[in-house]
């Protein structure tokens, strides 16, 4: 299966900001337990890419990074380990390293010009980022209007609370966010929060697709 129907299938990606790579296994486990075996690591803190290597590793994860910046970021997360690669705004020399290293690229777009210059670099998944601040569902479903070949993973913004509102859309192939794993609940080591908040995404996700939440 490709990441990015892995994405799909998941439903709900936790975007996860690691201040200590001693923390990444017990991360990992309480994804795994909470039933949500897929990360989405910054790059935003050192120790981000040692964490990639480290989570990839087990084999039980799905492992992408985020804020991916520059070719030479994808090549580097490629290596640990990495099978999709998360960018907080669009950059055609990203788009093309992973495409030369056949990974799964999820440019943020927000607005029509930045979604056109996906779609004309041949993708057809976008993340859609800052979501909240930038229009949300609604702004999701008018993009999506002239580019209907395009489905979209909200991030930033997304909570709990609206997590079932985005999924909904059947636009959006899968919502990202920090709140399931956050910077602090991981620094203060809450993995059983961990666990329990991303098996209550979990559920979302299930609800809305068999109809029961909408
Ligand atoms: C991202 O990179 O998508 C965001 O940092 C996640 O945003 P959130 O913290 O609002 O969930």
């Amino acid at each position: 299966m490709t990441a990015l129907l892995r994405l799909e299938q998941l439903g709900v990606i936790p975007v996860v900001v690691l201040d200590d790579v001693v923390r990444a296994d017990d991360l990992a486990d309480a994804l795994v337990a909470g039933g949500l075996p897929v990360a989405e690591i910054t790059l935003r803190t050192g120790a981000g890419l040692a964490a990639i290597r480290s989570v990839a590793a087990r084999g039980d994860v799905l492992v992408g990074a985020g804020t991916v910046l520059t070719a030479d970021d994808v090549d580097l997360v490629v290596d640990a380990g990495a099978t999709f690669v998360v960018s907080p705004g669009l950059s055609l020399a990203v788009i093309e390293r992973c495409a030369a290293r056949g990974v799964a690229v999820l440019p943020g777009i927000a607005t029509a010009t930045e979604l056109q210059a996906a779609v004309v670099a041949g993708l057809d998944h976008v993340k859609f980022f800052p979501a909240g601040k930038s229009g949300g569902r609604p702004m999701i479903e008018t993009l999506a209007e002239p580019f209907s070949t395009v489905r979209f993973m909200p991030s930033g913004g997304v909570s709990a609370d609206n997590l079932a509102d985005y999924l909904a859309s059947p636009t959006i192939f899968a919502a990202g966010g920090s709140w399931m794993a956050s910077r602090a609940h991981i620094a203060a080591g809450e993995f059983e929060t961990i666990a329990r908040l991303s098996r209550a995404a979990v559920d979302v996700v299930a609800r809305v697709r068999s109809g029961a939440l909408a």
